[in-house]
């Protein structure tokens, strides 16, 4: 099989009612996206995606009626978020119904569901009688898809078509909050900062350290967003003395903030923003790890972003993404 990518909305219904995967654009990343009533679609996501079966998958939904028809509502504190971040990019964890399938809760008794806010797959929704689960549209335990053309490196042998909706505008994963205990949990650091969303309702638990092992979040664990390269993390000065010792400069890539390295060549640097600007190092930072990763060097070397607003979701990518983070491997997404 071999995907065409394209923008026929009607194309795309059609082959998800048939039970047929499509990748979808959604403002954070790309979707591989099924029918979530339907068993047999839902298990092609893992047999693409190489996922373990007992890492859930989110539920996408186009509006509140949606999300009530299937038996699911949303808890207090999660409707006063809903009310300003949805849709977008937050994702809430929430008692399961009995007609979501087992294959997307992994049999939990939760599941996870987001309005996510890009135009034409809000407009696919609307149109379709059931909600799509949609993991992030890479084989799993890789770099997350921003474009369409992202999707067809990876996937496009095994899935038949690519709604096309250009670049994603957010570019890192959905936040997830749960609202399972007492008090509100975030899961994942994503699009909706930790601050936006204490603003509105106040303190949240936050993602326990070393939470990458944590078993709450199947799929918040250790190997992930691996690059075929070894990646480290940290400051880009302290990092860059050792590195010089074991490569010459020209197989070292850089990934910064803002910075521009003296030691290594212009060439081999990504700036994510020149201006500083964290919403816009976001939205670039997964494809520069593609491209960084498709150079002919041997060590990529990924700046620590300030730890707050959208710089925790990228530090904690990049963290993921480092080499040391690979030692227990587990479940990814
Ligand atoms: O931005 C996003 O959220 C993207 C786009 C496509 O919507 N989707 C995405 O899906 O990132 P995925 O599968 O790559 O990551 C979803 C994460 C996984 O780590 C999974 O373990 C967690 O959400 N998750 C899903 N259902 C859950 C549940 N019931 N309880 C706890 N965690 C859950
Ligand atoms: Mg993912």
């Amino acid at each position: 099989m071999n995907s065409s990518i394209g923008v026929d909305l009607e194309k795309a219904a059609n082959l998800l009612r048939a039970g047929e995967l499509v990748a979808i654009p959604t403002e954070t990343v790309y979707g591989l996206a099924a029918n979530a009533l339907q068993d047999e679609a839902v298990i092609k996501i893992y047999q693409v995606k190489n996922r373990p079966q007992f890492n859930p998958l989110i539920l996408h939904f186009a509006n509140y009626q949606q999300l009530q028809a299937c038996g699911l509502d949303l808890p207090p504190s999660a409707q006063k978020l809903a009310a300003r971040f949805s849709p977008g990019p937050l994702t809430y964890v929430i008692p399961a119904s009995y007609s979501i399938p087992g294959i997307v809760t992994a049999g939990t008794p939760a599941v996870a569901v987001r309005f996510p806010n890009h135009p034409i797959t809000l407009e696919l929704l609307q149109k379709l009688e059931f909600p799509l689960a949609a993991p992030s549209a890479n084989p799993s335990g890789f770099v997350s898809p921003t474009s369409a053309s992202h999707v067809a490196a990876q996937l496009g042998e095994s899935i038949p078509y690519i709604l096309d909706g250009g670049e994603c505008s957010v570019g890192v994963e959905s936040t997830i909050i749960s609202f399972l205990e007492e008090q509100p949990r975030l899961l994942r650091y994503g699009g909706i900062t930790l601050e936006a969303i204490e603003a509105v309702i106040g303190p949240v638990s936050l993602p326990e350290t070393g939470y990458v092992d944590n078993p709450v979040a199947p799929g918040m664990l250790a190997r992930h967003y691996a690059t075929r390269h070894p990646l480290q993390t940290g400051r880009l000065q302290e990092l860059l003395p050792a590195a010089l010792e074991q490569y010459a400069p020209s197989e070292i890539v850089s990934i910064s903030f803002t910075e521009l390295l003296n030691d290594i060549p212009a060439t081999n640097q990504f700036i994510l923003s020149p201006t500083g600007h964290l919403p816009e190092a976001a939205r670039r930072l997964f494809a520069a790890l593609r491209l960084a990763d498709e150079m002919n060097i041997s060590l990529i070397l990924a700046a620590e972003f300030p730890e707050e607003g959208l710089g925790r979701a990228i530090n904690d990518r990049l963290r993921r993404a480092s080499s040391s983070a690979s030692t227990s491997v587990n479940a990814t997404d």
